[in-house]
């Protein structure tokens, strides 16, 4: 049941968002591939190759291997971090796709705390959580909103850590000046149906090294025929139609953020003076790429509780705003919970920390069930019409 209603919940979502028209050159490309007969950058494709490198100019990483999804390059990170069996990999308690990048391979995920107000990795409770096991750390840029990178990074390079920085939700984003996927060694990028810039599906690895650029390479692009394998490598490669797709979007991708931001400005004003909802900002030096607008709805005495707060936010059918998102931490789902991947079998882990009791990030346990989502890719009138709503709604409970 739990898991019906997640996915019911989930593709009405992604039917809302997936539907993202041309912006630019698409057709152009898309045309030149196909008459070029080249749908496979093994085949002498081109644009996969400069889809790469305009995405390296763009978010100033000095390399970038574009991958068939997020997941692919998350696998691919955890691999080049050398955590297998007996390892443990550290992540944030809100989403569960480092984890399972993590189990992928046989590793074990360790949970860390979020801060309230970031929806991020906690560095305060970051140090507590590292053992001789851990091989990693997987820091996703929540929404959108960057992390507090320079405790983290400081943390873990005292540690020797590969820190992977999930951007699935950050693309173009920055940190005191730097670009999400250029401050750890790894960045991991989606282009999946909702996110900023879709594909439909498709992901980017970016690296700052040229070693790990040539493992992730050899992910993204594993023998196929005629081709002697001499290491376990994975087909995570991305095909030339996407690729060229790709190529056109990024020519437009800083407008559209820009439009992102704009869009989130009207939530925020929907909710301004509410002092029983307050927004995701910070940290300081951190600028938001708004995957999502998001905000925390906070028990208060004159306010509303957070079911008849959902409760008026559902009734109003709102294609943009919603309460709760998944409403458990990422250890609370039932794969990590119920331990329902053969990582926790394998014998070599018996030393690892395995917990996943309620209660092991309380801040995460308490946040996720009242993050107010905004969907900011939606079209500025739905947006304006949306945010006029919730602010009604709010107004209603005084
Ligand atoms: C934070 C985060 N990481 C990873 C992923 C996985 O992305 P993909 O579908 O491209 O594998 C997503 C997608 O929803 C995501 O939001």
């Amino acid at each position: 049941m739990l898991q019906e209603t997640f996915t019911e919940s989930y593709i009405d979502a992604e039917k809302k968002l997936s539907n993202r028209s041309t912006q630019g050159n698409e057709l152009v490309y898309l045309k030149q591939v196909l008459d070029s007969g080249n749908l496979s950058s093994l085949m002498g494709g081109t644009f996969t190759p400069r889809f790469e490198s305009q995405f390296s100019e763009l978010t100033g990483s000095k390399y970038a291997v574009a991958m068939n999804t997020c997941m692919g390059a998350l696998h691919s990170a955890v691999i080049a971090a050398e955590a297998g069996a007996g390892s443990e990999v550290i992540c944030d308690s809100v989403y569960i796709f480092g984890a399972m990048a993590v189990l992928y391979n046989n590793a074990i995920p360790v949970f860390v705390d979020i801060n309230p107000i970031t929806h991020n990795m906690d560095p305060d409770k970051l140090e507590a959580a590292i053992t001789e096991r851990t091989k990693a750390v997987i820091v996703t840029h929540a929404w959108g909103l960057p992390a507090e990178m320079d405790r983290i990074l400081a943390i873990c390079r005292k540690h020797h850590l590969l820190v992977i920085e999930d951007c699935a939700e950050a693309v173009l984003a920055r940190y005191k000046g730097q670009y999400t996927g250029t401050m750890g060694d790894v960045g991991c990028f989606s282009f999946q149906a909702s996110k900023q810039m879709s594909l439909g599906d498709g992901g980017m690895a970016t690296a700052q090294d040229e070693n790990l650029h040539k493992q992730l390479s050899n992910f993204a692009g594993a023998p196929t025929f005629l081709s002697v394998a001499y290491s376990l490598d994975y087909n995570y490669r991305i095909n030339e139609l996407t690729a060229a797709v790709g190529l056109a979007r990024l020519e437009t991708l800083p407008q559209e953020i820009e439009r992102l931001r704009e869009n989130a400005t009207y939530f925020d004003r929907a909710v301004l003076g509410c002092d029983w909802i307050t927004l995701q900002r910070g940290p300081e030096g951190a600028e938001h790429s708004f995957y999502y607008w998001a905000a925390n709805f906070i028990e208060t005495k004159g306010g509303p509780t957070l079911e008849a707060f959902s409760h008026a936010v559902e009734e109003a059918k709102l294609t943009t705003i919603s309460v709760g998102d998944t409403k458990i931490a990422a250890y609370q789902h039932p794969l990590i919970k119920e331990r329902c991947a053969a990582a926790f079998a394998d014998e070599r882990n018996k030393n690892c920390i395995i917990r996943y009791e309620d209660g092991v990030c309380p801040v995460a346990e308490k946040t996720v069930p009242r993050i107010i989502l905004g969907d900011t890719v939606a079209p500025q009138e739905v947006v304006c019409k949306d945010a006029d709503i919730l602010h009604g709604i709010i107004q209603k409970f005084g």
